[in-house]
């Protein structure tokens, strides 16, 4: 990657910086400022984040990527509700979070489906909330199964579906609540590539025809560009955002775009970032030696 010769990933088409003005306009949906947590451990305390600030705006797409424990999981737990932050603060639509609440949908990377409920069952329990009668509540359970295009399995249990599938049932059911932002944490990470790659438009398209903010976690850099507006690349140790990338590429998005100028120019941009040279394969340090048998050569050796 880094001999290609790509234009910068600073570099935006009209179009592109159009769009980014009209977001920047828009209301700020979520703000983060100064957060951090510190867990007790017993090798004693653990600083997952420190001094994390961004903001997100009304219908904005945000990834947020970074090294494995750099804290994306407990960021994500933090603006759920699920977990305390140590020091700062979260407003959602101006409002401090310091609860679970349905103003956020969440989705996890695990199954996290009611198996002894259908597929409608576990939609209709995201609207349990919204005080809807019985039929009302189902036939908006049906009309959110098939936005996720489920329709035919509406009254199927949970372990008769795919993982897509399951996931697919996972985001109806959050977006039925009517949440204000969608919390994402590695959802298309137990999928295989091919399944990953259709959930990735679904997910698109879905957000293209509804009202909702996404923030979603990935290790995946293509995943990331492919998806978001902005992507906040995390650092580790302590967790905090070392750069924030405006991706250039047009929308709407497609796997077309995978091998276009302005996808590969973000994508090296991420490689640097996430992949610096002290972590190449050399760098890493670790011992193998002992597990080369005897009487094998190592490359080292040809
Ligand atoms: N409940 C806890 N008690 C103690 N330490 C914790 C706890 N939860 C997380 N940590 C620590 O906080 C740091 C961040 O963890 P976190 O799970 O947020 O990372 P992550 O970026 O989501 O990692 P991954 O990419 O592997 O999912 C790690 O060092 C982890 O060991
Ligand atoms: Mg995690």
């Amino acid at each position: 990657m880094a001999n290609l010769k790509l234009p910068s990933y600073l570099a935006q088409s009209e179009t592109v910086k159009a769009r980014f003005d009209d977001l920047k306009r828009r209301d700020v949906i979520l703000e983060v400022s100064e957060l951090g947590k510190t867990f007790e451990s017993v090798n004693g305390p653990v600083t997952a984040l420190k001094g994390v600030n961004f903001r997100v705006h009304r219908r904005e797409f945000v990834t947020v990527i970074g090294p494995s424990g750099c804290g994306k999981s407990t960021l994500i737990r933090i603006l759920a509700g699920l977990e305390s932050a140590s020091t700062g603060e979260v407003l959602l639509a101006g409002h401090p979070v310091d609860t679970p609440g349905p103003d956020r949908g969440m989705v996890f990377q695990g199954y996290t489906l009611f198996p002894w409920l259908t597929v409608k069952k576990n939609v209709t329990f995201g609207l349990r909330n919204q005080g809807l009668g019985d039929a009302e509540a189902s036939r908006e359970a049906l009309e959110w199964i098939q936005l996720v295009g489920l329709e035919k399995f509406a009254d199927v249990y949970p372990d008769e579906l795919s993982g897509g599938m399951k996931q697919r049932v996972a985001i109806a059911r959050a977006l039925a609540a009517k949440p204000r932002i969608l919390l994402m944490d590695e959802p298309f990470g137990a999928l295989d590539a091919q399944t990953r790659s259709k959930m990735q438009s679904y997910l698109l398209e879905i957000w293209r025809h509804i009202d909702i903010t996404v923030l979603f976690i990935t290790h995946d850099l293509d995943e990331a560009i492919y998806l978001a507006d902005r992507i906040l690349v995390l650092d580790a140790n302590p967790g905090r955002v070392n750069e924030v990338i405006e991706v250039p590429v047009p929308r709407p998005r497609s796997p077309a775009q995978f091998l276009q100028p302005e996808f590969l120019s973000a994508r090296q941009r991420l490689d640097e970032l996430i992949h610096p040279p002290s972590t190449t394969e050399e760098a890493v340090g670790l011992d193998l030696s002992r597990f080369v048998r005897s009487g094998e050569k190592t490359d080292a050796q040809d």
